[in-house]
């Protein structure tokens, strides 16, 4: 039975590696730089219900994407196009645009 567990143990490292966490996709914003959020204007939680939205619509047609896949310009292309597939009213939109940016500038300032 020992080689049962071995193989179990080996799809369960295969399954970890190969599936980024949810904080690597879309980090909470408890996480994020704090000067970010604060350059952004943006209220703590309009970017937390950003989240919530994202979470909640963009992986409903495709896997969720990582923010980080995609640049700043990327995402000023990409976004409007998406966000108008999800179907929310305009100040849903702007939460999930604003919530989007802020974490990409997270990311830029990170390196
Ligand atoms: C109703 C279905 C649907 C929803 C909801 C949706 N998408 Fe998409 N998404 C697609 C399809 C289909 C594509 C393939 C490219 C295309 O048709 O534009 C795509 C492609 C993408 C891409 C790749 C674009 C590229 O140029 O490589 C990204 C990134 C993306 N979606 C992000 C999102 C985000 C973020 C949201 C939430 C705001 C979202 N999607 C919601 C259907 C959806």
């Amino acid at each position: 039975m020992r080689w049962v567990a071995a193989l179990l143990m080996g799809m369960a490292t295969l399954t970890v590696v190969g599936c980024m966490s949810l904080a690597q996709i879309a980090p909470p914003v408890d996480v994020l730089d704090r000067g970010v959020v604060g350059d952004s204007g943006i209220e703590v939680g309009a970017l937390v219900r950003g989240r919530d939205h994202y979470l909640r619509h963009c992986g409903n047609c495709h896997a969720l994407e990582p923010i980080g896949d995609y640049s700043e310009a990327d995402w000023r292309g990409i976004l409007p196009g998406m966000i108008k597939r999800c179907r929310l009213d305009a100040v849903k939109a702007e939460e999930l645009r604003d919530y989007v940016m802020v974490v990409r500038g997270h990311l830029d300032r990170r390196g």
